[in-house]
């Protein structure tokens, strides 16, 4: 993959005026989540996790203020957000179709499976449909490679994969 440079100095955080962590948020945060943890940082996952199932992604701004709520770098949260290709830093479709691109899933043809979803969606991995259903990622090991080839769609795994399997899914999905 190429390196992705970002204009970082002029680039602007799109902002709202309402925070992402309210203010009951932050409450349930230290009532739940910090109490679980012996350092701020390491609260700093199971956050993440939340603000994505919150809002299916996880905007710039809400992660300043994951950032300031932790008193931690604003940088150490991106770092965080964007390593983990379960985390969503733009928005996604409604459904996400992840498949496995390790070595099991490899073996047991992936691809084929991922080049029919490309075809049908008309999407690349990592892009989205222009009608904002559906989002295609290629994942690494989900920790099922006994099944391979495998996918998570949505919250779902899916395991011996087939293109016509994959097909039905999609077509229930786009109902
Ligand atoms: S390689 Fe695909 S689940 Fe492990």
């Amino acid at each position: 993959m190429a390196w992705t440079v970002k204009p970082s100095a002029t680039m602007q955080i799109p902002r709202r005026e309402e925070p992402y962590l309210c203010s009951q948020t932050i409450e349930r945060y230290r009532a739940e989540i910090l109490p679980r943890y012996e350092t701020r940082l390491a609260a700093l996952m199971p956050i993440l996790h939340d603000v994505q199932h919150t809002y299916g992604w996880i905007p710039p701004q809400a992660m300043e203020e994951v950032a300031d709520f932790l008193d931690i770098d604003a940088s150490q949260v991106m770092d965080t957000a964007t390593f983990y290709e379960e985390f969503h830093t733009r928005p996604i479709g409604e459904h996400v179709i992840a498949i496995c691109q390790s070595i099991a899933c490899e073996a047991c043809g992936h691809q084929a499976i991922i080049d029919h979803v490309r075809n049908r969606l008309d999407i690349e991995p990592h892009e989205t449909t222009k009608d904002g259903r559906f989002t295609l990622l290629a994942l690494e090991c989900l920790g099922s490679c006994d099944t391979a080839p495998c996918a998570l769609v949505d919250d779902d795994r899916h395991d011996d994969l087939t293109i016509t399997a994959i097909d039905k899914i999609i077509d229930r999905l786009s109902r």
